[in-house]
């Protein structure tokens, strides 16, 4: 059940939006997950998206770059609107982005050099293989893994493969890169490369970016600014500063990995309560 929460004034001002939501609501069925968000994501910062799990991270990002389209409300990149763009005309838009997919999902039975090259050849980018080969080598050599071209998504380690991934994401040269959940499933080392190549890519390619994450760590080490989502609407807007002080009992819970009271009814419910520890989303991959 959705509680009558005020959505956060943001604390900042976004006039240099590239992309934004307005009024952006979404319905799965009866279930409501997105509720009127309006939101701008400022051009060459880092915002992050943080959230307990299932509470529509993946949803929203999926709609910056329309995988989802609205149920209401308008997404905007650069100022055009284009939630309401046949595929054909998206295939275009999208050009401008680069998205790394919650898990990483490399195509297993390509190589890391035909991953990488998958979305050139896609928007039929591709004119001199030379060029291409080129191309791949500057993308790995960025993310420390030049050499790996003949490589196989299996052979490779966890945090590798988003390396991998990441370096697909980047190769039509994006002025966006979207990332969900970049860090999960990685140890805290390698978490910590990835959030390095997140600022390093940021720095040397001027991208702008929206990172989805429950880690934290990275979300204060990566945001220039962060967004809570709590039950469909934004609860909290602001600079890591604003979200380690912020008032409202839901964020410093999220913050602080304690668990809330609607964690702990349903473990109740369920007769577990004792282990509160063991939420479902301890488990993902
Ligand atoms: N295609 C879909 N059809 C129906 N329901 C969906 C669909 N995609 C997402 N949902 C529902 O929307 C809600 C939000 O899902 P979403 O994947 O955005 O969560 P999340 O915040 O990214 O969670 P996590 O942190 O676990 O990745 C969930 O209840 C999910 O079941
Ligand atoms: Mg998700």
């Amino acid at each position: 059940m959705k509680t009558q929460e005020q959505p956060e004034q943001t604390t900042q001002t976004h006039s240099n939006g590239v992309l934004s939501v307005k009024n952006l609501t979404k319905e799965f069925g009866p279930h409501l997950v997105l509720d009127s968000i309006s939101l701008s994501i400022e051009k060459g910062k880092t915002t992050v998206v943080i959230g307990p799990s299932g509470c529509g991270k993946t949803v929203l990002i999926k709609h910056l770059i329309v995988l989802l389209r609205p149920t209401l409300g308008e997404v905007y990149f650069e100022d055009r609107r284009i939630d309401n763009l046949s595929e054909l005309q998206l295939n275009d838009v999208r050009t401008h982005f680069g998205f790394l997919f919650q898990g990483g999902a490399l195509f297993d039975s390509l190589n890391v050099f035909e991953n990488i090259v998958f979305p050139i050849r896609q928007h039929h980018k591709i004119k001199d293989w030379k060029e291409v080969e080129e191309l791949v080598k500057a993308k790995l050599a960025m993310v420390g893994l030049d050499g790996f071209q003949h490589y196989f998504p299996a052979s490779l380690s966890g945090g590798q493969r988003k390396r991998v991934a990441l370096a697909r994401a980047i190769a039509l040269n994006p002025e966006v890169l979207l990332y969900d959940e970049p860090t999960t499933g990685l140890d805290p080392i390698r978490s910590d490369v990835i959030n390095e190549l997140v600022l390093k890519l940021q720095r040397e390619l001027g991208v702008t970016t929206v990172v989805v994450t429950h880690d934290m760590n990275s979300a204060y080490k990566i945001a220039d600014r962060i967004v809570m989502l709590h039950n469909g609407r934004i609860v909290a807007d602001g600079d890591a500063d604003h979200i380690r002080n912020h008032p409202h009992p839901v964020v410093q819970q999220f913050i602080n990995g304690q668990v809330g009271e609607d964690d702990l009814a349903i473990l109740r419910m369920s007769g577990t309560a004792s282990q509160p520890q063991f939420l479902p989303r301890d488990f993902e991959a």
